[in-house]
């Protein structure tokens, strides 16, 4: 079935496509009235020319009426296909506008909300880190208190910073591109990314370094391999391993992201790619409770780019997501 995303850019537009869905309606619609009035008409002249049907002169006569008033249906179905295309258009606009301006609205409000959260936020962070390193001696008790307030304002943050990006997605911002080696955009974010490695003992690697060059966002697309890292490291028990790899075959380049974790249900494959799907969707108190927007994410900045994420997965195995871009070819 073809999808919306690969009509060319001006046939996705919502308006568009409502227009073209209501024009189509009408259009059947209309085929099929001049269809019956067809019928009804030649009916009716083949009946008056019944009692003269030996005459040939007669019946060259109506069936030149028949096709005249052929044409003239033919004349006013293209008259009304221009009108139903404008009327289409307008009605679409009219229906959609309170949509998009309350659409608008939201996305205004998350983008502000987020960013005003974030201040406040990284002064809970930084004095709960200042409060956790101090020499001065605390409870136990108290101790615990704010490992746990650190780490709850740190999942707030990365939720913050994920609506902030799907404000900007949801707008259809425009991305930075610009020619990205792969190779050097995965060892940066496999070096940021170590320490959450090393702390469960999981042995992150980059596998397969080859080449590979894209037109790209590096900024999206780091973001892009960072959440599938993090997924690798946060879904595997401590010391499984986690490897990354970039190459790149004719026009496509490619990164995958391999983990020997806990693998995905086959009924889940697709609708971990859906916002806010969680697969174990109780929030865990362990830590690796997100929000279920890190894939949809990855998705959304893979198709900006030309190209796609996919999963390949067994339960109990492991899971390598591969992402797949247009290379820049010389
Ligand atoms: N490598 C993986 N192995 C096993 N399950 C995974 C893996 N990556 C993702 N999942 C499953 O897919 C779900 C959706 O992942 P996604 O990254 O979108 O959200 P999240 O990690 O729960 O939260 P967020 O990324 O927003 O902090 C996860 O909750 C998890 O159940
Ligand atoms: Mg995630």
């Amino acid at each position: 079935m073809t999808q919306w995303r690969e009509l060319p850019a001006g046939l996705r537009s919502p308006r568009i496509r409502l227009a073209l869905t209501i024009a189509g309606i009408l259009f059947l619609l209309l085929v099929a009235f001049s269809v019956v009035v067809y019928l009804l008409v030649s009916r009716e002249v083949l009946q008056d020319v019944e009692p003269f049907r030996d005459d040939p002169l007669f019946v060259e006569a109506a069936h030149r009426q028949l096709a005249a008033y052929g044409m003239q249906l033919v004349f006013a179905n293209i008259v009304g296909v221009v009108l139903i295309g404008i009327a289409s258009y307008f009605v679409a606009q009219a229906a959609l506008r309170p949509l998009e301006q309350a659409i608008a609205l939201q996305r205004q409000f998350t983008n502000d909300a987020s960013h005003d959260l974030r201040t406040p936020l990284a002064v809970i962070r930084m004095e709960t880190s200042a409060a956790l390193h101090s020499r001065t001696p605390m409870p136990p008790d108290i101790a615990e208190c704010l490992r746990i307030i650190d780490e709850q304002t740190q999942r707030m943050d990365r939720l913050i910073e994920q609506l902030l990006t799907l404000a900007h997605v949801d707008a259809d911002s425009a991305l930075n591109r610009e020619p990205t080696d792969l190779r050097h955009l995965v060892s940066g974010v496999v070096r940021d990314l170590r320490p959450l490695a090393d702390a469960k003992e999981i042995a992150l690697s980059v596998a397969r370094s080859d080449p590979a060059l894209v037109l790209g966002d590096e900024l999206k697309l780091s973001q892009l391999v960072a959440n599938l890292v993090d997924n690798a490291i946060k879904y595997s028990p401590n010391s499984a391993s986690v490897s990354v790899s970039v190459w790149q075959q004719r026009d496509a380049a490619f990164i995958a992201v391999s983990d020997t974790g806990e693998g995905i249900r086959a009924g889940d494959r697709e609708n971990v790619f859906r916002r806010f799907h969680r697969v174990d969707s109780v929030r865990s108190p362990n830590g690796r409770g997100g929000h279920g927007l890190g894939l949809p994410l990855c998705r959304w900045i893979a198709r900006a780019h030309g190209g796609d994420v996919f999963v390949d997965s067994r339960e109990g195995e492991g899971s390598t997501f591969t992402v797949r871009l247009p290379a820049l070819t010389a």
